[in-house]
């Protein structure tokens, strides 16, 4: 059988990689979530304190990008791959409003992007892959045999997001998270180093209104069109 790359992009919070999980799932394919290797390194900066309130000290961060080392590892309980930065499981610290906040400014930065599309490269030679991010299909897998591109309005994504963390146990409101939904999506559509835009050839879905089983069957679809 023909195996392939699958490339899920858009916006923050629109489930790609609730499907995308599924999808890699189902194909039995590797599952690939590039925004935790954002966050790890943006949960490196933070730890080391070149990220702070009111500044960022990005040469300090891009000086020591050599000393992070991101990996993921099965966990079978989980049912998907969780993040490692330089050993340690740190799945749950990225998936934090602190790290969501300054994620984008990090992922501004080429450095960073370039030692992260690297790995992402190097994960995909031997195909057989499902990668969720913003700019898979058009930088890191621009040849990518089937490219998605998710969207959904502002609110059905912070209203998703709120519930997300509100299960987890975070202690937020629902106007934090719509606010740092808002201001990822500006951000990531509008830096200069590989913004967020819909790949010519990718296939758009708006899944306002469509539940997780209708999204996975015709991503299904589509990719046995291909296999
Ligand atoms: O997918 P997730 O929301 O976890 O991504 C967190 C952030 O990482 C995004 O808002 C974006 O700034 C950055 N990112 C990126 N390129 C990717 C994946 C994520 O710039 N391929």
């Amino acid at each position: 059988m023909n195996k392939i790359i699958i490339a899920i992009d858009g916006f923050s919070s629109t489930g790609k990689s609730t499907v995308a999980k599924q999808l890699a799932k189902e194909l039995n394919y590797i599952y690939v979530d590039t925004g935790a290797m954002y966050r790890a390194v943006t949960y490196f900066a933070l730890e080391n304190e070149f990220i702070g309130e009111d500044f960022f000290n990005e040469a300090a961060l891009i000086d020591r990008l050599g000393d992070i080392s991101i990996t993921f590892k099965f966990n079978e309980a989980a049912g998907f791959a969780e993040v490692y930065l330089n050993g340690k499981n740190i799945e749950a610290e990225i998936r934090t409003l602190r790290v969501s906040k300054y994620v984008s400014p990090v992922a501004t930065l080429s450095e960073v992007r370039r030692k992260l599309v690297e790995q992402q490269q190097l994960m995909g030679k031997d195909r057989g892959i499902v990668m969720d991010g913003r700019d898979i299909g058009t930088v890191v897998f621009p040849n990518a045999e089937l490219k998605i591109f998710m969207t959904a309005s502002a609110e059905t994504r912070a209203k998703r997001r709120y519930k997300e963390l509100l299960e987890r146990g975070h202690n937020l409101s629902y106007e934090d998270v719509l606010e740092n939904v808002t201001t990822r999506d500006h951000i990531d559509s509008t830096r200069e180093d590989s913004p967020l835009v819909k790949a010519e050839d990718a296939i758009e879905i708006d899944n306002s209104d469509l539940t997780i089983d209708e999204q996975l069957n015709t991503l299904i679809e589509k990719a046995n069109q291909i296999i």
